[in-house]
């Protein structure tokens, strides 16, 4: 068993108080281990930005505890706080944040100036991630010569410059096109895949999805784990096609149990004869590692 970077137990945040209390984010628990790629939906104000920045460190919970690479959060000093965020967390946000008087190359660099460790050092870790994420030629341009993809790209390499072993993006390629959407979330995915770090998103972006480890939905500021508990997966007893239940619109109820089918013919020769059909497998949840890709 590796040891969580980032782990969550009994987050509540709350804001204001009596008749305007509000509970943002209400008893969430979460972990994230290293290479794990982990998105978080969830409709509009249910909690997702609050919920990040507490699992950034840049917000403290009203109860709860996180701890990043083991450190408990509650008993550092606001100083320690942001040395742990320069040194362990790398951040990326929907409107990007750069620095509009600094050229490309000096806003990757910003955050190396609060990290202990030489600028030398840090200066060919800049080059080599503008390199890799297509800048090169654009590291002496200010932001506002840039397209939505390329201030992204840049603000991704700012956010990977400390070498965190945490990166939190919320909602990441919501002001891009697609087809620069797209490369945010390849060159997230390799960030988790190839380096080993943990990634958290919040997005809406079924891209992001596709290559998340974890799904987790937000909900009046309460985590579900859709992947895991919403979408089980079964199998049609007639044809024995696998099938995703929660989207599955073709069932039966027989015998105290649902049983979904891929068609209406398979659904009428399962009526006609269920006990046929009502054997072993059939309308049971199929395990996570035997499901369809
Ligand atoms: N600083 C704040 N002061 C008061 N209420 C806040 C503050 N930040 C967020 N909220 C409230 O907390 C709830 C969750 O907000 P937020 O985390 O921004 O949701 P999301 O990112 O999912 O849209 C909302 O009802 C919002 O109005
Ligand atoms: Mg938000």
């Amino acid at each position: 068993m590796t040891t969580p970077i980032l782990s969550a137990r009994d987050i509540v945040k709350t804001f204001g108080e009596g008749h305007t209390l509000v509970r943002a984010v209400d008893g969430v628990s979460v972990e994230l281990q290293p290479g794990e790629l982990v998105t978080i939906t969830g409709p509009s104000g249910s909690g997702k930005t609050t919920l990040v920045s507490i699992l950034g460190a840049l917000l403290r919970p009203s109860s709860g505890e996180v701890r990043i690479d083991g450190a408990d959060l509650s008993a550092l000093s606001d100083a320690e706080l942001s040395r742990l965020r320069a040194r362990s967390i790398g951040f990326v946000f929907q409107s990007f944040n750069l620095l509009e008087a600094l050229s490309v190359r000096d806003n990757v660099l910003f955050p190396a100036t609060l990290a202990p460790g030489g600028t030398r050092a840090a200066e060919a870790r800049a080059d080599a991630l503008l390199e890799k994420l297509g800048l090169t030629g654009r590291r002496s341009a200010l932001p506002r010569t840039l397209s939505g993809g390329e201030k992204q790209r840049v603000a991704i390499a700012r956010a990977l410059i400390n070498e965190p072993k945490l990166i939190i993006a919320d909602e990441p390629t919501g002001n891009l096109d697609s087809k620069s959407g797209q490369q945010v979330v390849m060159i997230l995915h390799d960030v988790a895949r190839d380096q080993g770090k943990s990634v958290l998103i919040v997005t809406h972006d079924q891209r992001v999805e596709e290559v998340a480890d974890r799904v987790l939905w937000l909900e009046d500021g309460t985590l579900r784990d859709r992947k895991a508990e919403v979408r089980d997966w079964v199998r049609d007893p007639v044809c024995n096609m696998a099938l995703d239940a929660w989207t599955s619109t073709i069932f039966a109820d027989h015998g105290g149990t649902r049983f979904h089918f891929c068609s209406d013919r398979c659904r009428e020769r399962f009526l006609a004869k269920p006990d046929k059909y009502t054997g072993h497998e059939s309308g049971t949840v199929i395990p996570l590692e035997r499901r369809p890709k």
